[in-house]
């Protein structure tokens, strides 16, 4: 494995590769959910790169983007038990240089406006400029995103579209830690006493998602079951929506997945499942 950090050295480094070039774009603080993309993009490719960059673009949030743990040290290391191949860890000058090329502007029919796209304005449009950016960059035959970040997936299924499908997505899977915590960079946050209540949220989402009862019931009882659980819990939001156009339903279908995103003693968490009912 080698880490590259210019544009250039990555070049040199894909040059003489055959084969397909998977890609799994990260902003670094690595967990078993990122490392299990990596696998993924390691049997399904020949050479897989992994990008660490924490992208100011996405942050809307100042103070989030400056505490966003950096630890690249110990990311290379578990990047390399994973079968990495290259890292590339550019500066942001690298990545947005003063001639850059003109922002794209993506028709993403809503999939920017609700959930996230509404609590963080801007935060996708960030996403969507820094994976464009890494995609002209990289140039891969795959790419894979986690399910954990639905939507976010959905938005760079959108991009790739736009791309004329140069390059395929591959959804991955969430992992979860045993107690059913969706594993995220954020967990690391949590105060001793915010990670002990911190798995519930899955518990409720996992029992909201086997009811067939009006949606909008279903998220206002999984809302309550929360906030009352504890005073460390604010709920942001909770929907059902359709998890192709993400608009929130009516009434549930094979397409319905529960959203939820929850501040657990001021640290964000976002969670998804599918709805089991049908
Ligand atoms: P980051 O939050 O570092 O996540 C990188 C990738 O890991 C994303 O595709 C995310 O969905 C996936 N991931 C995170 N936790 C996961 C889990 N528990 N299970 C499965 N996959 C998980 O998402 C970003 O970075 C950035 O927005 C990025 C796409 C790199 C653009 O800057």
């Amino acid at each position: 494995m080698i880490t590259v950090t210019t544009i250039k050295e990555l070049h040199d480094a894909l040059q003489n590769v055959s084969g397909t070039v998977g890609f799994v774009p990260t902003m670094g603080a690595l967990h078993a959910g990122h490392i299990s993309l990596v696998k993924q993009a390691k049997t399904a490719t020949d050479l897989v790169v992994v990008s660490v960059f924490v992208n100011p673009t996405q942050f809307n949030d100042k103070q989030d983007f400056k505490t966003y743990p950096r630890t690249l040290e110990a990311d290379s290391i578990l990047l390399e038990s994973a079968g990495a191949d290259v890292i590339f860890a550019p500066t942001a000058e690298e990545i947005y240089p003063e001639q850059a090329s003109p922002k794209i502007s993506l028709q993403l029919d809503g999939l920017d406006t609700v959930m996230e796209g509404a609590s963080r304005p801007g935060h996708f449009d960030g996403v969507v400029q820094v994976v464009n950016r890494l995609f002209d960059i990289v140039e891969p035959e795959v790419a894979f995103f986690g399910e954990k970040d639905y939507q976010q997936l959905a938005i760079i299924k959108k991009l790739a579209e736009w791309r004329n499908y140069d390059v395929q997505i591959e959804p991955c899977q969430i992992i979860r830690g045993e107690d059913g915590l969706a594993l995220s960079s954020r967990n690391a946050l949590l105060s001793s006493e915010a990670r002990v209540v911190a798995p519930f949220i899955h518990k409720i989402l996992e029992i909201a998602s086997s009811k067939n009862n009006d949606p909008a019931e279903i998220c206002s009882w999984a809302k309550t079951q929360i906030e009352n659980h504890s005073d460390l819990f604010k709920v942001d939001y909770i929907t059902i929506a359709d998890q192709n156009n993400l608009t929130t339903e009516t009434e549930i279908t094979r397409n319905s997945r529960i959203f939820a995103a929850v501040y657990c003693d001021n640290i964000r968490l976002i969670d998804n499942l599918p709805m089991q009912c049908l």
